[in-house]
């Protein structure tokens, strides 16, 4: 056979079904077109990035180069160290009033990972998964990925972007296998409280729904906001809920990846199961980092809690005082995202906003400032500005918004 036909021709690259149904993120046009224009020089203000600003404590990097130092450079258990599960189902007793055995208890590469990993553990296909809209932009695709289908419910400004039970009644359907709840929310910033919870609670008393609840940034509450745990508020949803958690926000441990599950213990076992064909285990001297994250000598978690506290405060009030811009003040997570819709129709700088994208678009082209447009988040109406950034940024980036709305 010729030399030309045995080569593996590019065009006949497979590449599945599964993988070609997932989109790249719809944030990163603006994204990379920010990191473009830094590159050129730009003064670009990002109020993109979801990580907080803060580098992660010492006494937790000093752990984990211990551990290294020690040998801890093998593969571990793959729900994790039984240390690490012990230490969490303290933590989740202590702080959470939550009873949890550490065998109901796995430890994984991020809570994005334990997301994932969750809904490959419990659902089937054709189920379907109540969402909530806002929603993080991870959910859907973890969703599909489980051959599930999103029930999206879409909330309203007047409730803060939170269902309501009748809401949420009215989305069930004979195939709901999940309700998705994620507070404090990305990218809301809205937290619910006790009451709310316990409302939504009693929807879901006598069907076999099971709640995912992503709790990744329960230590970001502000002002008087309290946070509970969904599987606190009852017996009955103690027992249908897989609650998710991590290291990532509380501690600045973005880039460490480590997130942990909680929950029925067949559930936990399945994904240990998974897990173990999968990733095999958590990074080994990364749970040694983590072991010691909860013991926070020196009170750093709350010290960037008030930071972002002050934060959340400013950036809405001054997003308030702008003409057309409706932002309810953020009670968690580090985000605002306001009501821009009064501007759409308009044409800024020559260009006309008719959505989300449009706007996040012409304003990061106009004024040198990154933020997220809410279309992917499952609300066009809306964009997202960070706030785990530094004062200095957030005012120059409120300040251009002002002028720029005025244009
Ligand atoms: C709602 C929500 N859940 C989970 C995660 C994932 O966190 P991790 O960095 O631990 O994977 C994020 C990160 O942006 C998030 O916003």
């Amino acid at each position: 056979m010729p030399r030309q036909q045995l080569l593996f021709r590019k065009d006949q690259m497979k590449v599945s079904k599964r993988a070609q149904a997932v989109p790249p993120s719809a944030t990163m046009a603006v994204d990379t077109k920010a990191k473009e224009l830094k590159a050129k020089g730009v003064d670009v203000v990002g109020f993109g990035v979801g990580e907080p600003d803060f580098d992660t404590p010492n006494y937790i990097k000093d752990a984990a180069i211990a551990a290294i130092k020690a040998g801890k450079t093998k593969y571990t258990p793959t729900p994790g160290i039984p240390e690490l599960r012990k230490a969490i189902a303290e933590k989740l007793q202590k702080e959470n009033n939550l009873n949890y055995k550490p065998e109901q208890i796995i430890v994984n590469l991020g809570a994005k990972h334990s997301v994932y990993e969750s809904m490959q553990a419990v659902l089937d296909e054709g189920d379907e998964v109540i969402v909530p809209a806002p929603y993080w932009v991870t959910y859907p695709e973890t969703i599909k990925l489980a051959g599930a289908v999103m029930k999206v419910v879409q909330t309203e400004l007047k409730n803060d972007y939170k269902i309501t039970p009748e809401q949420l009644k009215n989305a069930i359907t004979p195939k709901t296998a999940m309700f998705l709840l994620n507070s404090p929310n990305n990218p809301g910033g809205f937290t619910y409280s006790p009451d709310e919870l316990k409302a939504l609670a009693k929807v879901l008393e006598g069907t076999n729904i099971m709640v995912l609840s992503d709790e990744i940034y329960e230590r970001l509450v502000y002002g008087t906001t309290k946070f509970i745990s969904f599987a606190a508020v009852s017996d009955d949803a103690f027992n249908r809920t897989i609650t998710i958690n991590g290291f990532s926000k509380a501690y600045a441990m973005t880039g460490w990846r480590l997130g942990y599950v909680a929950g029925p213990i067949d559930v936990i076992k399945a994904m240990d199961r998974l897990q173990g064909h999968m990733t095999q285990n958590p990074v080994s001297f990364v749970q040694s980092g983590a072991l010691v994250a909860f013991s926070d000598p020196n009170n750093e978690v709350e010290k960037m809690r008030i930071e972002f506290e002050k934060r959340a405060k400013y950036m809405s009030e001054r997003l308030n005082q702008m003409q057309g811009v409706k932002c309810p003040q953020p009670t968690g997570a580090f985000y605002c995202f306001p009501d821009i819709s009064a501007h759409f129709g308009r044409t800024i700088g020559g260009v006309k906003i008719n959505n989300s994208m449009d706007f996040a678009s012409a304003f990061l082209d106009q004024a040198s400032v990154a933020l997220v447009p809410g279309g992917p988040f499952g609300c066009d109406n809306n964009i997202r500005l960070s706030f785990a950034t530094s004062m200095e940024q957030i005012t120059k980036g409120l300040d251009r918004l002002e002028n720029w709305l005025k244009g």
